[in-house]
């Protein structure tokens, strides 16, 4: 395979993929803030299959400073970006977009984007702020990527459906596609922060994946009560994790109340957030749909 080019220019960026367009091919794009593993090159190769072998994928790599709030890890983030490249070379990506903050936050900046509803449960509260710097940030890089097909992993359940509501509500003509979560052996969802896990707690962390599927067997025998649900994975969580931010169910369009009793046939997003150590995790399932993330 060929190494991707790296491109540092936002114009530059736009450049590339007008000229992809213009020549009859479709672009695919992965945004992310680098540190990519398994479950960012399974964004790539579905971006791939989305655009054909004459497509253009590019990943863009930028850790986000408006996502993160004052007490985050902002600061000690991972930026590995030779690394990256090297790992999206495997994947088959043609480009790889890496901007500076002073790019993507020219001086003089006023403009922010704030989507409402579907980013007022789950993590909303958690991190104030957090969803308008996605969207602020995101809306910028499909406008430099134009029409193209945009994959996010589901893990990330609720920026998925925000951005998804953002691409509709400001007609911005990309597609907004949810890959599958990619999970490790033991089932815990791949992300970028679990290397800030000690080997202890990483063994802990398997109590995340496995609180999802108690609800998800739970959910196979009959229950639709939202309490009893959200009451089980409560319990589950809280003699292992240091704190649980939330454990929550939703309608899955738009993250829309539930009623106290689901229909037979309702899904339901279920969402957790935990602490393990000074780690926050995040992981949901979709009830009436997916798989358990363990099998019984
Ligand atoms: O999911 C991420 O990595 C980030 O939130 C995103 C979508 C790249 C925006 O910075």
């Amino acid at each position: 395979m060929t190494a991707p080019v790296v491109i540092h220019a936002p114009e530059e960026f736009r450049a590339r993929c007008d000229l992809a367009r213009r020549e009859g091919r479709r672009v695919g794009f992965v945004p992310t803030m680098g540190a990519l593993h398994d479950g960012h090159l399974t964004l790539a190769r579905e971006a791939r299959a989305r655009v054909g072998a004459d497509g253009l994928v590019a990943v863009s790599v930028f850790v986000n400073p408006t996502q993160f709030g004052p007490n985050e890890d902002f600061a000690k983030y991972p930026r590995e970006l030779d690394a990256d490249v090297a790992r999206c070379e495997g994947a088959g990506v043609d480009v790889v977009f890496a901007p500076s903050a002073s790019e993507m936050y020219p001086a003089g900046d006023q403009t922010r984007v704030r989507v409402d509803g579907v980013a007022a449960p789950f993590c909303g509260p958690f991190r104030p702020g957090h969803f308008e710097g996605v969207a602020t940030v995101v809306a910028r890089l499909f406008s430099l990527a134009g029409p193209c097909a945009a994959v996010f992993g589901r893990k990330d359940y609720q920026q998925w459906r925000l951005l998804d509501r953002m691409v509709r509500d400001l007609f911005i003509p990309v597609e907004v596609v949810g890959a599958r979560t990619v999970r490790e052996a033991d089932g815990l969802a791949m992300s970028s922060r679990n290397r800030y896990l000690s080997p202890a707690d990483r063994l802990r962390a398997r109590v995340v994946p496995e609180a999802l599927s108690l609800a998800v067997f739970a959910y196979a025998s009959g229950e639709r009560s939202v309490d009893a649900l959200r009451a089980m994975v409560l319990e589950h969580l809280s003699a292992r994790v240091d704190s649980i931010d939330y454990a929550d169910l939703r309608a899955p369009g738009d993250l829309d109340a539930l009623p106290a009793t689901l229909d037979l046939d309702a899904r339901a997003v279920l969402a957790v957030a935990v602490r393990i150590g000074a780690t926050r995790l995040i992981d949901n399932v979709v009830l009436g749909e997916e798989r358990a993330p363990i099998s019984a």
